[in-house]
């Protein structure tokens, strides 16, 4: 993402989201700051620990033989099997003296530039409510399950803590190129759904896959989806689907090779050669790619979610 060329970039201060940059547009609630920092996390009742724990049990059902050996080992290191939903600010203590980030409590999704510059000086965003029995299964914004259940964890690996804060430096030149959606593919290939080689088998480090009991089991295990090596300048280019299981997942080696493939290279001449659509399907699979499986798309052909399909 290559930082490095703009030394003189000052990521302390909130950035400027240009007037032409083409990003999401959110209301601020009327009773956050600029920094969309809630002035304290919710004051949950005893059902929403109690959904909390049940969402934890179920994906701990699921998840051995199919996380990330560096997710399961974040959840012992912070403790998080210990029941209810954690304080930020016990779970910020308990991060900041492994890899130095916190966690803030926000209202709902953030925009863009506030999202870098939180990342960028290591605070990770975690939304404030959480889901009720009625969204048990699927919630399309992010609660606090999925963000501290799913992607704290992550933070405690050094390298991964890294890239994470680099992620959010990189939005700053993402921002001057006018290619914010080509740096969110990133984010969702890798942060979202993410896979990673490990010695006995692919597994998955990616939040969005973690916090739901079929997106572990179909990313890992299904025949439908295609699984290909992880290619930065191709995975920029590629669509992706917002409200269904991925028709395609892209694996790492590792989390340093993540980091090399990313960080240590110049995001210059990429965004100078990218166009501001994206150029591949989220479905397909190109010459380049070093396919790890090719797959069916049988579920996705289906007709996906909603459809009566099976996630297989
Ligand atoms: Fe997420």
């Amino acid at each position: 993402m290559a930082t490095k060329a703009h030394p003189d970039t000052d990521y302390t201060a909130l950035p400027e989201l240009g007037a032409d940059v083409f990003t999401a547009p959110l209301a601020k609630p009327a009773h956050v700051g600029e920094d969309w920092i809630e002035p304290a996390q919710t004051d949950y009742s005893s059902e929403d620990h109690q959904v909390w724990d049940d969402l934890f049990k179920r994906q701990m059902e699921v998840l051995p033989g199919r996380a990330a050996s560096a997710f399961l080992a974040g959840l012992d290191k912070l403790d998080l099997s210990r029941g209810g939903i954690p304080e930020f600010g016990e779970l910020s203590e308990e991060l900041g003296k492994l890899t130095g980030w916190s966690v803030i409590p926000v209202p709902m999704l953030i925009p863009d530039h506030v999202f870098f510059w939180h990342l960028a000086n290591r605070r990770f965003p975690a939304g404030n409510f959480i889901r009720t029995r009625e969204t048990f299964d699927y919630i399309q914004e992010p609660d606090v399950f999925h963000d501290v259940f799913g992607h704290v964890p992550m933070l405690t690996d050094p390298v991964f803590a890294d890239y994470m804060q680099e992620y959010g430096r990189a939005g700053w030149k993402a921002m001057r190129y006018n290619r914010l959606k080509s740096l969110g593919a990133l984010y969702w290939y890798t942060v979202e759904f993410g896979l990673i080689e490990e010695a006995d088998g692919i597994r998955a480090y990616g939040a969005g896959i973690l916090s739901g009991p079929t997106e572990a089991k179909f990313a890992v295990e299904a025949k439908s989806p295609n699984r290909i090596m992880l290619n930065v300048d191709r995975v920029m280019r590629t669509d992706y689907v917002i409200s269904d299981l991925q028709p395609t997942y892209f694996v790492i080696e590792s989390f340093e090779d993540l980091y090399r493939q990313t960080v240590e290279r110049d995001f210059d001449r990429l965004y100078r050669n990218l166009a501001p659509g994206f150029t591949y399907a989220n479905s397909a699979v190109i010459d380049v790619d070093n396919v790890i499986n090719k797959g069916t798309l049988e579920y996705h052909l289906r007709g996906g979610r909603g459809s009566g399909a099976a996630p297989v």
